[in-house]
């Protein structure tokens, strides 16, 4: 199943107290990100449709940086993990051998009143339900649900299949039918032979992919926490079967929860939560989820899985290729286990932009800004004049915010006295303001100000970009 109940006990939070989301009321986060161009509802002019956000120029670029750190940790800085770009569409058949077809459903009721539908464990009173009861048909009349619009009766649940269909070339019969894929892991296991061979890496070795999936969720919401359509982070870990695959399982463990905490995840706010094994997906042997405390509380972040040899054992079948590995040190030939860590870019990017958010008191002034991790940060830097009015100040603005665009996003702002400047910049994240002031023409050096301890150190303007380059290496650590 793609979004599992809540489970109360988590795995290693016991007795940890809540530590409280970062931000009290989503509205603050969904506001910010409208009014300063992170993220838009798709076709507003058309009243938007549901479920489907666009990032705009900031976003885009927080949402890039989040999919690079990603590609950083997964692919760059290991030598066992290779990346690959397969295509949305695939043969109809992969989504009948992976389980899709038969078993990608939620839980859906339907009011009889009023028609609205539901994801049963979404709904008030149910959000803690175990998966087998979410299966049981007398579940609604045990529990009294009723609809949270009208009160009207709620049908029994039904599975409802979360793939979108559409047709693939110029007849629209039912031979034509493909599928968005719901998630891009099957891109990986189909390309598995093709990529060992190519790249001749040695299991275990992994396959890393970022792209685009689609699910028909019953009930999306929370802002870009559950869409329609999103991106996924997905690596796939070849390993050899049984225990070393369990091994691999417990080490991916600990790697992806430090990546948040390395961009600036507070650690309260990150937990792990073990499914229950009435709650596994189809494929599963064992899952995690890292679990983030979102406004809306705990929920998934990113799931591991142990997925054994659910994947390659069904496609050689379907597909009568031999997808087996042969280990030339032990002569031996088996089929791969698949140890999976599943993260989303946008619910990743969410999140950073969540837990970056600080409200403060500034003398009498509130100051919001953003703690992003300078990885992350959409602009590294904004270049400032202290006075526009002055030519000579402007030009040595623009050719030191010309030179810094070589290497990194900058910008350069005048539209405001300087406070305020600093101000919105704090408020997108900007780590570092650089201010050309009157003295700048006689010495030569501007002011590089600190986002976070809104310090200033005065620098030679030519060494501004090694400064910064230095400062971003530092934070990297
Ligand atoms: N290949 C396994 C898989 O897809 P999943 O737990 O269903 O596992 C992995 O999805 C991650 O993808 C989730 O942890 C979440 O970050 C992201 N994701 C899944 N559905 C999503 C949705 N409707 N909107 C945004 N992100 C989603």
């Amino acid at each position: 199943m793609s979004h599992p109940p809540a489970d109360p006990a988590p795995l290693d939070a016991a007795a940890r107290p809540d530590p409280g989301p970062a931000v009290a009321d989503l509205d603050t986060i969904v506001s910010l990100s409208k009014r300063r161009g992170f993220i838009f509802p798709s076709s507003e002019i058309y009243g938007g449709i549901n479920a489907v956000w666009d990032y705009g120029p900031l976003g885009v670029e927080l949402k890039n940086n989040v999919k690079r750190a990603w590609w950083r940790a997964m692919v760059q800085e290991r030598d066992d993990i290779v990346g690959l770009d397969a295509g949305i569409l695939m043969h109809p058949q992969v989504w009948i051998t992976s389980g899709h077809v038969g078993s990608f459903s939620d839980p859906l009721v339907e009011c009889g009143t009023c028609h609205r539908r539901y994801r049963l464990d979404e709904l008030p009173g149910a959000e803690d339900l175990s998966a087998t009861d979410l299966r049981d048909e007398s579940i609604v009349q045990r529990l009294g649900l009723a609809c949270p619009a009208d009160e009207g009766p709620l049908s029994p649940p039904r599975r409802f299949n979360l793939m979108f269909k559409t047709h693939m070339g110029p007849v629209e019969e039912d031979a034509a039918v493909v599928y968005l894929r719901p998630e891009t892991a099957q891109g990986s296991y189909v390309n598995f032979k093709s990529v060992q061979q190519s790249s001749r890496k040695k299991v275990p070795f992994g396959i890393a992919q970022i792209g685009k999936s689609f699910r028909n969720e019953i009930s999306p919401g929370n802002f870009v926490f559950r869409m329609r359509e999103f991106e996924q982070m997905e690596m796939q870990y070849f390993v050899r079967p049984g225990e070393v695959a369990a091994a691999a399982f417990e080490e991916w463990l600990p790697a992806r929860r430090a990546w948040y905490e390395r961009y600036g995840v507070e650690p309260t706010r990150l937990r792990f939560r073990e499914h229950a094994s009435d709650e596994l997906a189809h494929y599963a042997k064992k899952a995690i989820d890292v679990e983030y405390r979102f406004p809306f509380g705990w929920k998934e972040l990113e799931g591991i899985h142990n997925r054994g040899d659910f994947d390659l054992g069904s496609h050689a079948r379907s597909s009568g290729e031999n997808l087996e590995y042969f280990d030339p040190a032990t002569e031996e030939h088996f089929i791969p286990w698949i140890v999976e860590t599943a993260a989303g870019a946008d619910r990743a990017a969410f999140t950073f932009l969540i837990d970056a958010y600080h409200e403060e008191q500034v003398r009498d002034e509130k100051r919001v800004v953003l703690r992003l991790h300078p990885d992350l940060a959409p602009y590294k830097v904004a270049v400032l004049p202290l006075l526009k009015k002055r030519p000579e100040i402007v030009e040595l603005c623009h050719r030191i915010k010309a030179d810094l665009k070589k290497d990194m996003m900058a910008v350069y702002d005048d539209t405001a006295a300087i406070g305020k400047l600093y101000r919105r910049q704090d408020e997108i994240g900007t780590p570092w303001c650089v201010t050309v002031d009157v003295d700048s023409l006689e010495d030569g050096a501007v002011t590089i100000r600190d986002r976070d301890s809104m310090t200033q150190e005065r620098v030679p303007a030519e060494n501004v970009k090694r400064v910064i380059l230095d400062r971003m290496e530092a934070a990297r650590g």
